[in-house]
């Protein structure tokens, strides 16, 4: 049994709906799983960590960008994976600026340098109560059926290809 931590980052909760997701799936694959705020959070102790945050104006939510950063050293002696949680409504049709704006280039590239089996973007969702008015701009110029853009079975399925991955390091080991 694998001891994994995902740790996320939110301001709004859809991000935390996800980590509970992935956790779920993770724990139905026999894996011990703590799901828990990446500012509250630490990678010791754990054989595998999932690193989660919401994407605002391009950026990583700061408690996931400290997070990285801070657990660098344990983060590249172990297996870990990186989700991004932002898009709604369609792209802009532009791919190189979507990217930019849906997962912070610099983060990816210290992530990688680290070791990151993968990163991956979800689908989001925007907030139900806008707490300021970029916020409800936001939510005004995205169509109701496009608030919330979250693909369940894609993040399972991007689950299930983690437990596989831990299952093959195991019997490498
Ligand atoms: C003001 C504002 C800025 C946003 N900026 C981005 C962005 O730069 N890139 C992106 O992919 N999504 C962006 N989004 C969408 C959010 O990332 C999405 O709503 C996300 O699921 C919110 O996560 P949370 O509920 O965990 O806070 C933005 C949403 C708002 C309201």
């Amino acid at each position: 049994m694998t001891h994994i931590l995902v740790a996320y980052a939110t301001k709004h909760h859809s991000t935390q709906e996800i980590a509970e997701a992935i956790a779920a799936e993770l724990r139905s694959h026999g894996h011990e799983v703590d799901c828990a705020e990446a500012g509250h959070a630490t990678a010791s102790g754990y054989d595998a960590v999932v690193l989660g945050s919401a994407v605002y104006m391009g950026r990583w939510r700061r408690e996931a960008k400290h997070f990285l950063k801070h657990e660098r050293e344990r983060l590249a002696a172990i297996p870990f994976w990186i989700f991004s949680s932002g898009p709604v409504g369609g792209g802009s049709g532009d791919a190189e600026k979507d990217e930019a704006w849906q997962e912070p280039k610099s983060l990816m590239e210290l992530a990688e340098s680290l070791g990151v089996r993968e990163h991956v973007v979800f689908g989001g969702r925007l907030p139900e109560h806008p707490g300021n008015f970029v916020e409800s701009a936001m939510v005004r110029n995205t169509p109701p059926d496009e608030r919330d853009n979250r693909d369940w079975d894609r993040i399972r399925e991007w689950t299930q290809g983690v437990a596989t991955a831990l299952a093959g390091d195991r019997l490498d080991a």
